[in-house]
């Protein structure tokens, strides 16, 4: 069980937004691929919150991740979770049964998949090829593959918001085609093992997801900034600052997610995100300037100019007609209280930091 009260109270808010779903997952056994990781470690931490308060028997689960960005998991062992360290791209036997798979597993920040190129196309390719092969020999009841939103690539702004229709302008050689054609490809393999054999598999595009738990050293832009307003050094933002985004935050995806899992829409990919607040980098700076600490700088540092930087999509943002239409999802928190509760926890997490004082208001 996590020490940090942000976490406990967003497993507390997850597991309140799908208790009439929640129960489906009674006395079965859950495996997920990337389990130490950001969003694995929510999804292990509400199950975990679900079978001490909700759930009329257990829910097993059973996690595979290699580390290889992953940190640590929050859960302990035991008789209702556990752990086993296995790279995915290599087929791994489960002598048990199996009722829901979740494919978690890769390479999600950008600092990380430029320096582990192959591994990324792996981990979403053969990855999910295993997955798929492991969903059809338990005979699973639901898999949920973890694609991005980055299947859309730089899309045309006639299709945005961006519907789950559109398919993507995408470079299959850029700088990003590691990431985003692996995942588009691991969408190809979950249809085509939907249609062939029957695997009751669903995808979701997640937009942005934020939260406790992202490790601050892994770039992405928000745990980025609020790392540099924590270390008290300029908030980077690269390439002008112009691209814009739409954050989700965490407890409205973990939500997201499980409508997805638990629901009968085989074969569909889901957009799974918060469609309010698109904004630029650099207001997205400024907000965190206002918010943390108003003689913090903003930097416009030069070296990350490069290729990778000039093929930043310069818009994303969700159209959740479908999540809303077929599953009633509705994104609630807004991005100002979402980075309040991130930063609660960061100085939870990073007690170095506290000195700083912040007002922690949230918990
Ligand atoms: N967080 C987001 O906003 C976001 C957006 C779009 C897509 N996604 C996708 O969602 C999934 C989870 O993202 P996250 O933010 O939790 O990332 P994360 O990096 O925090 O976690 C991914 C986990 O997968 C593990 N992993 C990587 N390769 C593996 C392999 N070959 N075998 C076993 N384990 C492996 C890592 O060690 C890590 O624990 C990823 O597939 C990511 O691409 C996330």
């Amino acid at each position: 069980m996590s020490s940090s009260k942000v976490i406990q109270h967003d497993l507390n808010t997850i597991a309140d937004s799908i208790a009439p779903l929640a129960q489906k997952l009674s006395g079965k056994t859950l495996l997920i691929s990337g389990g130490a990781g950001f969003l694995g470690n929510y999804f292990i931490g509400a199950i975990d919150h679900l079978n001490r308060h909700t759930l009329s028997k257990p829910c097993r689960v059973i996690s595979i991740d290699n580390f290889s960005t992953g940190i640590k998991y929050r859960v302990e062992e035991g008789p209702n979770f556990k752990a086993i360290k296995h790279n995915i791209k290599e087929p791994i036997q489960i002598d048990e049964d199996v009722d829901y798979i979740i494919h978690a597993a890769g390479i999600a920040s950008p600092k990380f998949y430029r320096e582990l190129k192959i591994e990324t196309i792996d981990v979403a390719t053969l990855g999910t090829k295993n997955m798929l092969g492991l969903a059809k020999e338990k005979k699973a009841k639901s898999m949920l593959y973890f694609s991005s939103s980055e299947v859309y690539g730089d899309p045309d702004p006639r299709h945005i918001p961006t519907p789950e229709t559109y398919h993507g302008a995408v470079s299959c050689t850029g700088p990003r085609a590691n990431y985003d054609e692996s995942k588009r490809l691991g969408e190809t393999y979950c249809v085509a093992y939907f249609e062939t054999h029957n695997v009751p598999v669903k995808m979701v595009r997640p937009f942005n997801v934020y939260g406790p738990g992202m490790r601050l050293d892994d770039y992405r832009v928000i745990p980025n900034f609020i790392a540099s307003i924590l270390k008290g050094t300029p908030l980077p933002v690269y390439g002008g600052g112009n691209s814009k985004r739409t954050f989700c935050y965490i407890t409205d995806a973990i939500n997201g997610f499980f409508r997805v899992l638990l629901s009968e829409h085989h074969g569909h990919p889901f957009n799974v995100g918060n469609d309010q607040n698109e904004i630029t980098m650099k207001q997205l700076a400024e907000i965190i300037v206002e918010l943390f600490d108003s003689n913090a700088k903003i930097d416009e540092p030069p070296g990350l100019n490069d290729a990778y930087s000039q093929a930043d999509p310069k818009r994303r943002c969700p159209d959740l007609t479908k999540m809303r239409t077929l599953l009633k999802y509705e994104p609630k928190v807004d991005l100002r209280t979402g980075l309040k509760r991130f930063m609660d926890w960061a100085i939870e997490a990073h007690p170095e930091y506290a000195k700083k004082a912040y007002p922690l208001t949230i918990v």
